[in-house]
């Protein structure tokens, strides 16, 4: 199995291009599903989870075409993806599949607005939380759909397709609006998401279906609402920056201290999190090109957070900003709201020497002054990551293990962070 061994202390200097945004390719590949016609994907990060949801798509019939590369294209420049789902040859997403990736289940959705029929793997539990998909049911069955669940398998039916309504949903989920979202776009007559997350992904998933032919407005707004069409057509759409990858270089930054400028992200996608690095003593500057972040001689300081939905701080930049508030001049409080046990990086972050206790949803940081590198793991992406920017600027040798985990998220994570100065390899085997 690959590690990554970083040697701490450099400061980072230099341009990081920031990818396309995981969790908005992911609906996208998945809403691909809904026409029979070709949807084309520009900017699709090279990740592991997107090379697993393209095996997952072939197993329904999907085709998927990645565009090579063309003269003059940056090297950085994500993959394009033609997907045709013309032929859905198999309404069944195995436990094999699903099991390993989450967001497949949302699969379910394409497949009963446009076949009618689904049977899909129940998720299971993950390594962040039980995380459930009962608001995933019931969204269904509020459009019309019978569901059953079948030897761990959600059996799902809608004879006569889905037909529009409103689903109001009792807490915000990402998962439960973008299933609610595709699944309306073939129903029947208007459908009203209400308390619908807000979340940029969204948009960026409705913005596409609107493309394909769908009646979408209020996406990024509490309340969606949903003109059921009788059939989407093909489309064009790029992907949106990844805001948690921007976040994450911007707290490797703030933690190291230096300057460098995030190509291509955009602010306005998280804006919450950026205020919190200015608190903390960052510079971040706006440009044409994206975001500048600089620490330059001033410490770290100490900040109190809890995450919260879009536009709150975001849960998947939890653990990266636990790691910078090792170092500050004092305690922080960090709150984990959205997922029960998101706090696996806590332990792995003691074995740099950091001072964290957990109590309930509540983090205390107290800052230290050194950190010292270790042998470390993770069993989840954005607390892999956390490590790593422990690592950067720990003193001596720290060796990530089970790196799986980072590749899933991370494009290219130790090119970029090289490329700025930092001393980190991969070591194969
Ligand atoms: N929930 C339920 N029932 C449901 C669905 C969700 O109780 O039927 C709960 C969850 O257990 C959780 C909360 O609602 O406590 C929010 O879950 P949500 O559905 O919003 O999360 P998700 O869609 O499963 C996506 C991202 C996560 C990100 C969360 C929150 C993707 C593929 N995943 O998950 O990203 O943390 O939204 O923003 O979009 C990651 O990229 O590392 C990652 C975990």
């Amino acid at each position: 199995m690959d590690r990554i061994r970083i040697i701490g202390g450099n400061k980072l200097h230099g341009t990081i291009p920031i990818s396309g945004a995981k969790n908005a390719a992911l609906p996208l590949m998945i809403a691909a599903m809904l026409t029979d016609e070709t949807l084309i994907l520009d900017n699709v990060p090279r990740l592991a989870d997107v090379a697993q949801l393209q095996r997952i798509l072939g197993n329904h019939g999907v085709d998927i075409m990645a565009a090579g590369k063309r003269p003059g294209d940056h090297e950085y420049q994500g993959q394009t993806l033609h997907i045709s789902a013309k032929n859905i040859i198999d309404t069944t997403a195995p436990y094999e599949l699903v099991s390993k990736m989450r967001a497949s289940f949302w699969v379910i959705a394409p497949l009963l607005a446009r076949m009618h029929e689904a049977k899909v793997s129940l998720p299971g539990g993950c390594a962040i939380g039980t995380r459930p998909v009962d608001l995933l049911i019931m969204a269904l069955e509020k459009l019309g759909a019978e569901l059953s669940i079948d030897a761990g398998y959600v059996v799902a039916k809608a004879p006569g397709g889905l037909k529009g309504a409103t689903i109001e949903f009792p807490k915000v989920t990402v998962s439960g609006t973008h299933v609610a979202l595709m699944a309306a776009t073939l129903a029947r007559g208007t459908t009203i998401i209400a308390n619908a997350a807000c979340e940029p992904e969204i948009t960026d998933v409705a913005d596409c279906l609107n493309k394909m032919g769908a009646k979408i407005t209020g996406a990024g707004t509490p309340r969606i609402l949903i003109e059921g069409v009788a059939k989407l057509h093909g489309a064009r759409h790029t992907v949106l920056p990844d805001r948690i990858e921007t976040g994450t270089y911007a707290m490797a930054v703030a933690m190291t201290g230096g300057e460098v400028q995030l190509s291509g992200a955009r602010p306005e996608l998280l804006q919450s999190a950026l205020d919190v690095l200015t608190e903390a003593g960052a510079t971040i500057t706006v440009n044409n090109d994206g975001i500048r972040v600089a620490r330059n001689g001033a410490g770290i300081s100490p900040v109190t957070v809890s995450t919260a939905p879009f536009p709150g701080f975001p849960t998947d930049l939890q653990a990266q900003l636990m790691a910078l508030m090792t170092r500050a001049k004092g305690a922080s409080h960090i709150t984990e709201t959205i997922f029960e046990n998101r706090f696996m990086h806590v332990q792995e972050l003691a074995r740099f020497g950091a001072r964290i206790q957990l109590d309930g949803e509540t983090a205390t940081i107290d800052g230290v002054a050194r950190l010292r590198g270790a042998p470390v793991m993770a069993t989840d992406l954005r607390a892999s990551v956390s490590l790593v920017i422990a690592a950067l600027a720990a003193e001596g040798e720290t060796m990530v293990n089970r790196i799986y985990h980072l590749d899933r998220g991370f494009e290219r994570l130790e090119e970029k962070l090289s490329a700025c100065g930092a001393s980190i390899e991969r070591i194969s085997g």
